[in-house]
């Protein structure tokens, strides 16, 4: 197609706003499928992605629109992820666009996820074009809607903005012709040598690494051997073409399309996004900037509940060839046996890796509690980094400990400052700044990223019914006073326990955690002494009470052989006991999660 007619773009939008629905109408419509697979919401093929409704890896589709005039467009839709942890992913869909959707969903306005993609998207200079979707509900407030949009940009007026129901399919022809007459078109050199983005990879098993790719400039065909820039890497790919929304090979991708590439190349990392392809032979002159690799953020123990430790190996490195983000390494717990502590990009994101664990590999994984990282400098110089609260050094070793710490961007309805405020207060948070959008007040502030990672966006939710939401970005390491609190039961020190404090929170998290593992560590036949431990020191203890009475003794006047029985199969039972150890079950995690 040549390239006037080439229409890149992506929906962003706040979770729930109904991208997926949009996507979904606007393949209907241009019959890329049929109606009657439409609503099987196509673009979500991860089963996590059905459960939560929610985008989790980024997809693109090519779409043919035949416009009034009779003419044909190609529409390269890239679709990408809503929810906070999933940031990052927004970034790359979008570079490889000239434009984007911005959907916003009338009954609920806009919201921080809508304002965070918005900036970025305008920073990469993109055209937006501004949606207000689900009028057809009743809640929808529309005026509102249009003046909390209009406070964004105020080129996002009534003229300019269009009124759709994806439900219905109501004004949605209206985007499709807004796409061709307000997105450019993409704008490459035809003739030039090949370059390449990469945005985005998925790995298949039998072909390697493929990658999504937008052409800038040049041809990517098979004929020639090509050339990752950045990892000096060359091969031959084995096929290239679109996904319509099923992989569907193609002579060649011209400057300004957007594709696949089957690389062959089995080593998922070497294949980075942001790489620039180009060919071997007439390379680009220069790479493209790139992008800094995902951070983990998060950090926690997985391990299999029934000992199947080989098949979680496996899921493991299968599930890190697939989300890149996704990192992790072999560990062994005394007390959980072996498995690997993995990193994230937020709680959210180590949720759906443990539902993809059951639901693709059908795994049940215990994790434990999640934790950042910890810098530690020790008092003879020398320089650690924590993932695991296990191997913090020993109190007397450290000179230093530094956290990380993030900026948060909390966008709240302004009725509901005073409890985001407290909230913020409460988690150790700082405040940076404090500005207004419409009737929405955006609040800045700094958090050591502990005590935004586990619970605090559904506390956020919950303090401002529903309302508010967060976008956060990592800041710095910043020097803290932490503690290691250490769990010992039956004076036997339980190391998948662990778990690193402030100082001033040691005392209450102490009391707090005992008390959670009595209602939570199995009962067993004798009573089990369970410490908290910091420094040293017990701060805090309870004995979890042994399982039931003594039967034989305190039962009724039973025969002596059953007496004899009973004390017999007790004693048996006793010896059990004590020669396994105490199982830790997920609610034990859980609950510790609590605190
Ligand atoms: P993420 O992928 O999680 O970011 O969500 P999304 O933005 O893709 O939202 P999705 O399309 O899954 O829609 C969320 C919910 O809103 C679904 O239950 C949709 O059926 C519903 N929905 C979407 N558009 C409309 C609409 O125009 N009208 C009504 N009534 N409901 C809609």
């Amino acid at each position: 197609m040549q390239q006037q007619f080439i229409r890149n773009f992506a929906i962003i939008a706040h979770i729930d706003h109904g991208k997926s629905t949009l996507a979904d109408r606007i393949m209907a419509l241009t019959k890329t499928v049929s109606e009657r697979d439409s609503h099987a919401q196509l673009l979500d093929d991860l089963a996590v992605e059905r459960d939560h409704g929610v985008t989790v890896k980024s997809r693109t589709v090519r779409n043919y629109y035949r416009d009034q005039t009779g003419q044909d467009y190609e529409y390269n839709l890239i679709d990408t992820p809503g929810h906070v942890d999933f940031n990052y992913e927004v970034a790359k869909s979008l570079a490889a666009t000239e434009g984007a959707i911005l959907l916003v969903d009338a009954t609920q306005g806009v919201q921080a996820q809508t304002i965070a993609n918005y900036r970025i998207a305008q920073q990469d200079g993109l055209t937006i074009i501004p949606v207000l979707n689900k009028i057809d509900m009743p809640a929808a407030d529309v005026p509102a809607t249009l003046a909390q949009l209009h406070d964004l940009n105020p080129a996002f007026d009534r003229a300019h903005t269009l009124m759709i129901s994806a439900k219905t399919g109501e004004g949605v022809p209206a985007v499709l012709e807004a796409i061709k007459e307000r997105i450019p078109a993409p704008s490459g050199k035809p003739t030039a040598p090949l370059k390449a983005l990469v945005f985005d990879s998925l790995y298949d098993p039998y072909q390697g690494v493929i990658a999504y790719v937008r052409v800038l400039d040049g041809q990517l065909d098979l004929s020639q051997p090509l050339t990752l820039m950045q990892a000096t890497l060359d091969f031959k790919a084995k096929g290239v073409g679109v996904f319509s929304p099923t992989m569907h090979p193609q002579a060649t991708l011209n400057a300004g399309e957007v594709g696949y590439v089957v690389t062959g190349i089995k080593d998922p990392r070497a294949v980075r996004v942001g790489e620039t392809l180009t060919r071997k032979t007439a390379p680009a002159t220069a790479a493209l900037p790139g992008y800094r690799p995902a951070q983990p953020m998060v950090f926690a123990g997985l391990y299999p509940k029934d000992n199947d430790y080989p098949a979680l190996r496996e899921a493991v490195l299968k599930l890190g060839l697939n989300d890149t983000s996704f990192s992790f390494t072999e560990e062994r717990s005394e007390a959980l046996g072996m498995g690997f502590r993995c990193g994230f990009l937020g709680a959210f994101h180590l949720q759906i890796i443990r539902e993809r664990l059951r639901d693709e590999y059908g795994l049940e994984v215990l994790a434990t509690a999640p934790n950042v990282t910890y810098q530690v400098t020790l008092k003879n110089g020398q320089h650690m980094v924590i993932t695991n609260p296990v191997q913090f050094p020993a109190f007397g070793l450290i000179e230093t400990v530094a956290e990380p710490f993030v900026r948060a961007e909390i966008t709240t309805p302004d009725n509901g400052l005073n409890a985001v405020l407290k909230l913020v207060d409460h988690h150790k948070g700082t405040l940076l700044d404090l500005g207004n959008s419409g009737d929405l007040v955006v609040v800045t502030a700094k958090f050591p990223l502990s005590e935004v990672a586990a619970h605090f966006f559904s506390e956020l939710k919950s303090v401002s019914h529903g309302y508010a939401s967060l976008n956060t970005e990592f800041l710095d390491n910043e020097v803290a006073d932490l503690v290691k609190i250490e769990v010992a039961m039956n004076y036997a020190p339980v190391d998948a326990l662990a778990m690193v404090v402030h100082r001033s929170d040691a005392p209450a998290i102490t009391q707090a955690l005992v008390k959670q593992l009595k209602a939570t560590v199995p009962r067993q036949l004798y009573p089990t002494p369970v410490q908290a431990i910091v420094e040293g020191k017990a701060l805090a203890r309870v004995d979890v009470p042994p399982l039931r009475k003594n039967a034989a003794v305190n039962g009724e006047a039973h025969s002596v052989s059953k007496k004899a029985a009973l004390l017999r199969r007790q004693s048996q039972n006793k010896r059990r006991a004590t020669q396994s150890q105490i199982k830790l079950p997920q609610s034990v995690f859980n609950a510790l999660l609590e605190l």
